[in-house]
């Protein structure tokens, strides 16, 4: 991705790449401030390690090179500049030489309230992620998408589906922090119950080359949704715990549960993963998506049971 990035000139962190320690460590100690060590696999999203001090990318790079923490995913390690700003999720559907971007979102990766604790897969998110105006969407696909779609096109990469864009967000646009080649999770949990245009014509028209189709229609309404995970995630923890509460979702306007980590066990349903489900609410206004989401995760228990109690704060706090 940054190889593309700096390729097509789609705005990004400066970075270098290294395949060894010494001269990774070296690079390290011209830096000032803040900076960002990256394995360049695959870490179940524990790869990124952001770094305040010269120590504490030491650490990092002895962590992923020499003492392989993620294994191969480490060999090969990123260093680059921290950005600043505000988080955002785009992702669009394309056919390879258009894309249609869904509405934005954002995610909330850290395990506890006030974006604190490790980083896990995503506690939660919501749709429409006020800091993307219109004008940011504008530079997205045009900055973003577009230079990335059409140099991969150039570089003999047809490629087709979701493209999911992790940005940061400041006044002066916004900077591609990855590529995801997927949907984004859980942003797609807060953005599909908005989505009225019909979801399997929009793949369809990604796989038949006809993705030019007109925008998509979108609920004004905003939707959350709440990660209800295992006790001890993104860390060690046991599984296989009865869900109670899920019938009484189901009467629920407008509340949908997404399954992550669950099973059916008989009749019951258990937990069966880290993150174990997804609970979502339309709402009129942001306030009362979020309370509305809040009212159908207080209706759900199971033994260690564990989630964020602020998902939505940063578009609360603009109103
Ligand atoms: N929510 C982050 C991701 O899907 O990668």
């Amino acid at each position: 991705m940054k190889e593309l990035a700096k390729k097509y000139g789609i705005p990004t962190a400066g970075f270098e790449v290294f395949t060894e320690s010494v001269a990774a460590k070296k690079y390290i100690k011209g830096f000032k401030g803040k900076f960002v060590v990256k394995a360049d696999g695959l870490a179940a999203g524990k790869g990124v390690i952001v770094c305040s001090s010269k120590e504490e990318g030491l650490e990092a790079v002895e962590a992923m090179m020499e003492r392989k923490i993620f294994k191969d995913a480490g060999k090969k390690v990123i260093i680059e500049e921290c950005l600043e700003g505000e988080e955002a999720s785009i992702i669009v559907v394309t056919d390879g030489k258009d894309a249609v971007p869904l509405a934005s979102a954002q995610d909330h990766k850290r395990t506890l309230d006030g974006d604190k604790g490790p980083n896990t897969g995503g506690m939660g998110a919501y749709s429409p992620a006020p800091v993307v105006t219109d004008e940011t969407m504008k530079a997205v696909m045009k900055d973003i998408i577009r230079p990335a779609i059409d140099g991969l096109s150039k570089e003999g990469i047809k490629y087709t589906g979701a493209l999911y864009a992790g940005l940061m967000i400041d006044s002066s646009g916004p900077k591609l922090l990855e590529f995801n080649c997927r949907f984004g999770d859980p942003e797609t949990q807060a953005i599909l119950p908005r989505l009225k245009s019909d979801f399997v014509e929009l793949i369809e028209a990604s796989i038949d080359d006809e993705i030019d189709i007109a925008s998509l229609q979108w609920d004004e309404r905003p939707c959350v949704s709440v990660v209800i995970s295992s006790g001890g995630y993104p860390g060690e923890y046991k599984t296989g715990f009865e869900i109670d509460g899920l019938d009484a979702l189901e009467k629920m306007k407008d509340v949908y549960v997404f399954h992550a980590g669950t099973r059916a066990s008989g009749e019951k349903t258990v937990t069966a993963g880290g993150r174990v489900l997804n609970v979502t609410a339309l709402g009129s206004d942001i306030k009362d998506a979020i309370d509305r989401c809040y009212n159908a995760v207080n209706l759900i228990e199971f033994e260690g049971m564990h989630f964020r109690r602020d998902i939505g704060y940063r578009a609360l706090n603009r109103r």
